[in-house]
């Protein structure tokens, strides 16, 4: 069989992904007067607006009504969230409140609990005048921790696209929900390694599900694919199977909240329906996710924790009106109950691999075995 070359170059580009406007931001940083900045993803893609978190409750807030959301990015803000709750009142009784408030925002994502398992072990053995300072550093560490982590599954990741870019059309990859530098602090999980071989000059499109309920993938991950230049084709959820039967899907790569030891992968709704069409019509599915994502002690993907939010999010849709105002309409009958689940579990058997900053493994026991050999990630 012959294959053509496909020439892969480096453009020489700013590598920090995330620009609006022109601008690099990160989507949380710390200013110098002890506040916490976070782009409201919940006003995107109509309008880009800063929030200030003041304090623990104000972080919490953010998480639970999902101004920050995706996996990574709930854990910096929870990290945040300490250091701001340190900052008020660095007593005992006040760090494991401020844990416990930041652990029951949002169940699924695990990020969250490996975020406060790390600030929560490395604060609670130290006197409290020092907490502040060390909880602020290691905020900022774990934020700089998943933009490299991020890149380095841009890294893995491109190599799988670039093997697919052997025919004269670009290589189409459908993914779900946002897994971009929305979803983390930069580069994000899933598209990390679809930024990197866009920018090394392969041809990429990306089929974007829409997401519902909330709409994820045609708000925000059209939003910045967009932003960076990346063709993609926003897609009805139902529509994945019928482009993977013909032919019109290379990949599917999605990011995951919570990964079990055995490598099942939870992830948004949805994404278990898209892993039965790909294994159908013989399609590679990958999941892209830091290290800090795979639960060691959840065997099992029926014990993953599935949220379960407000049915509002399912009745109602928001969008831009036509006098270009905000507007919120219902679109299911008044008296017709709804189920708002907001997350699935595709069985490991099902997955062709796991993009991680270490490496790609295969979605088993033994696998992830060998990728935790060296180091145990304990969550709070
Ligand atoms: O409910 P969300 O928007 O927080 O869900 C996010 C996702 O499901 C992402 O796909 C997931 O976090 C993986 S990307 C880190």
């Amino acid at each position: 069989m012959r294959q053509r070359m496909v020439r892969i170059k480096m453009a020489r580009r700013d590598f920090r992904t995330m620009k609006i406007s022109g601008k690099h931001y990160r989507t949380i940083w710390r200013l110098a007067d002890g506040t916490v900045q976070v782009i409201d993803q919940s006003r995107l893609p109509f309008a880009f607006e800063i929030r200030s978190l003041d304090s623990v409750e104000v972080a919490a807030h953010a998480i639970r009504t999902m101004v920050v959301r995706g996996a990574p990015l709930i854990g910096a803000t929870a990290a945040y969230g300490i250091a701001l709750a340190m900052h008020h009142d660095a007593s005992t009784r006040h760090l494991e409140a401020s844990v416990a408030l930041l652990r029951a925002t949002r169940p699924t994502a695990i990020d969250l609990a490996w975020a406060l398992g790390r600030m929560h072990a490395a604060l609670a053995g130290i006197d409290a005048p020092q907490r502040a300072a060390m909880a602020w550093s290691i905020a900022a560490q774990i934020c700089e921790d998943y933009v490299a982590q991020c890149r380095q599954i841009g890294a893995h990741g491109r190599k799988l696209i670039e093997a697919l870019a052997i025919k004269r059309r670009p290589v189409n990859i459908l993914t779900h929900c946002n897994a971009g530098w929305l979803c983390s602090v930069d580069w994000g999980t899933a598209l990390s390694p679809i930024y990197m071989a866009h920018d090394a000059g392969v041809a990429v499109h990306v089929w974007v599900d829409e997401t519902r309920p909330r709409n994820q993938g045609a708000s925000l991950t059209a939003y910045e694919l967009a932003a960076h230049g990346v063709p993609h084709t926003v897609i009805a959820d139902n529509l994945g199977g019928h482009l993977m039967q013909r032919r019109r899907v290379d990949m599917v790569l999605v990011g995951s909240d919570r990964v079990t030891a055995a490598g099942d992968v939870c992830n948004k709704v949805g994404t278990y329906l898209k892993a039965l069409a790909a294994r159908d019509n013989g399609i590679p599915f990958y999941a892209a996710m830091p290290v800090s994502t795979i639960d060691w002690t959840l065997q099992n993907g029926e014990d993953v924790p599935i949220e379960e939010r407000s049915p509002d999010e399912l009745t109602h849709v928001t969008g831009l009106a036509a006098d270009g105002a905000l507007a919120t309409v219902r679109v299911v009958p008044a008296g017709s109950p709804a189920l708002n689940l907001g997350f699935d579990v595709t069985p490991a058997k099902l997955v062709t691999g796991l993009i991680t900053e270490r490496g790609i493994y295969a979605a088993t026991r033994a696998a992830l075995q060998r990728l935790n050999e060296d180091r145990r990630i304990a969550h709070a």
